[in-house]
C-alpha cells in the first residue's frame, strides 16, 4: 500500500476516506492517533491490523463533546464522567463508562465499557465533525513503540501499512491522555497523563484511586510492553549530582555508545549524543517520546535518562511511561540496582 502524506489545511480527502471505511493517521493535542469510523467494525479491524495490536486491547473513541458521551453510555450517566467531561473537555482526558451497543464489541476489546475522549486539536475536531461519526483512534504507532508526537514518527512506523497520514505539526502535550474509569465508584485512574490526579480529585471533590495489583480495574493496554525505543532504556532516578556522576561513569564503560536525555548541565558527560530534557515535568512529558525516537535514530547501545521520580501532577505520568520503557533502573543512591523486566 502507498501511504500519502496530507496537509492539515484541506481535510476533504481524509474525511472521504474515513467515510469510506479507511484508516487515517491524524494529530491530536496528546499524540497522533490512527482513526477510523468507530461505528464500523470492518474499518476498525484495519486499525488493529496496521498497528499489530492485540484484539483484547480496546480503542479510545473520539467525540466532539458531552453529547457524544451521552449517545454511547448505557443506563444513567455516572456523575463523575459528567463532571470530568464538563471540566476538561475538549482536552487530554479519557473517561470510561458502561457502553450501549452503538460502539461495536471489536472496538471495545469485548469489554462492557467504552473509553471516550473529546480532543481539542482542531484537525481532530474537523475530522469528527466532517465524518459525522465518532472516531476510534489509538496512538498511531506500531504496537510496543513509543507513541508518535510528529507525522514523521507515524511515517516511520506505519508507512506502507495505512493510506493516509495528516501532518499537523508537533503534538503539544506529547503524552497520551489521562484515563479515568468512571464505570466504578470511586473512580480509578487507569493511566496517568497531563491532567494530574490532584486536579481530578479537586474537580470531583472525591478520591480517585490508583489501580492496585490484582484488581480488575486496569486498562488492558497497560499490561503490554510499551513506549520502548529499540535501544535499551536505562533510567537514572536520583537526586544527588555526585551519585548521578558515578552512575554515568559506570554506564559509559558498559555502553560506550550510549545516548543521554537529561537536564542541560549533563551534556558535557555525553556531548556527542545528548538531548536536553526541560526542567519541569511538563517539559519532560513533552520531550520524552520524541527524544526516544530522535536518539534511537543514532543507533546508540543504550538510552540513559536522568530524571528524579515524583508523583505530582504530570510527574506521575512521566514516571509511568519511563518505568514501562526502562529495561534497567539505577535508583538507590550510589548503587546501581539492576532490574530487568
Ligand atoms: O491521548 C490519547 O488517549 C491517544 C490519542 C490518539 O487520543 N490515544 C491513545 O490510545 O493513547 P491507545 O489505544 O494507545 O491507548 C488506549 C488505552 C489502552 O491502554 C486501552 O487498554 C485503554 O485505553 N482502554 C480503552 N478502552 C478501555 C476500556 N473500555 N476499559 C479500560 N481501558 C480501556
Ligand atoms: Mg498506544
Amino acid at each position: 500500500m502507498v501511504t500519502e502524506l496530507l496537509g492539515a489545511d484541506n481535510l476533504s480527502k481524509a474525511i472521504r476516506a474515513l467515510k469510506d471505511g479507511e484508516v487515517v493517521a491524524f494529530p491530536t493535542e496528546t499524540v497522533y492517533g490512527l482513526g477510523a469510523d468507530a461505528t464500523n467494525s470492518r474499518a476498525c479491524q484495519k486499525i488493529y491490523e496496521a498497528k499489530g495490536r492485540p484484539s483484547d486491547n480496546p480503542l479510545i473513541v473520539h467525540v466532539l463533546d458531552i453529547r457524544g458521551l451521552e449517545s454511547v453510555v448505557a443506563g444513567a450517566m455516572p456523575k463523575t464522567a459528567r463532571v470530568l467531561a464538563e471540566k476538561f473537555w475538549p482536552g487530554p482526558l479519557t473517561v470510561i463508562v458502561a457502553s450501549n451497543d452503538t460502539i461495536p464489541l471489536l472496538v471495545r476489546g469485548s469489554m462492557p465499557t467504552v473509553a471516550l475522549r473529546a480532543p481539542s486539536h482542531p484537525v481532530a475536531r474537523e475530522l469528527i465533525e466532517g465524518v459525522g461519526r465518532p472516531l476510534a483512534a489509538p496512538s498511531a504507532n506500531l504496537s510496543g513503540r513509543p507513541s508518535p508526537t510528529r507525522a514523521i514518527d507515524v511515517w516511520q512506523d506505519l508507512q506502507g501499512r495505512i493510506p493516509y497520514i495528516i501532518d499537523g505539526g508537533d503534538s503539544p502535550v506529547g503524552l497520551e491522555s489521562t484515563i479515568v474509569d468512571c464505570s466504578v465508584e470511586p473512580p480509578v485512574l487507569l493511566r496517568p497523563g497531563f491532567i494530574g490526579r490532584e486536579t481530578l480529585e479537586s474537580a470531583l471533590g472525591e478520591r480517585v484511586l490508583l489501580p492496585e495489583a490484582g484488581t480488575p480495574h486496569k486498562a488492558p493496554g497497560m499490561k503490554y510492553r510499551h513506549y520502548a525505543p529499540r535501544a535499551p532504556v536505562i533510567w537514572i532516578n536520583m537526586r544527588e549530582d555526585h551519585h548521578i556522576e558515578k552512575a554515568l561513569f559506570q554506564l559509559k564503560k558498559e555502553f560506550p555508545n550510549m545516548a543521554l536525555m537529561a537536564p542541560r548541565k549533563w551534556q558535557r558527560m555525553v556531548p556527542e549524543s545528548f538531548l536536553a530534557l526541560g526542567d519541569t515535568a511538563e517539559d519532560v512529558a513533552h520531550g520524552l517520546f520524541t527524544g526516544f525516537r530522535e536518539l534511537d535514530d543514532g543507533n546508540p547501545d543504550a538510552i540513559v535518562v536522568i530524571w528524579e521520580e515524583n508523583d505530582h501532577g504530570v510527574g506521575l505520568a512521566v514516571a509511568n511511561r519511563l518505568g514501562k520503557a526502562a529495561a534497567r533502573f539505577v535508583k538507590q543512591e550510589g548503587t546501581a540496582r539492576q532490574v530487568r523486566k
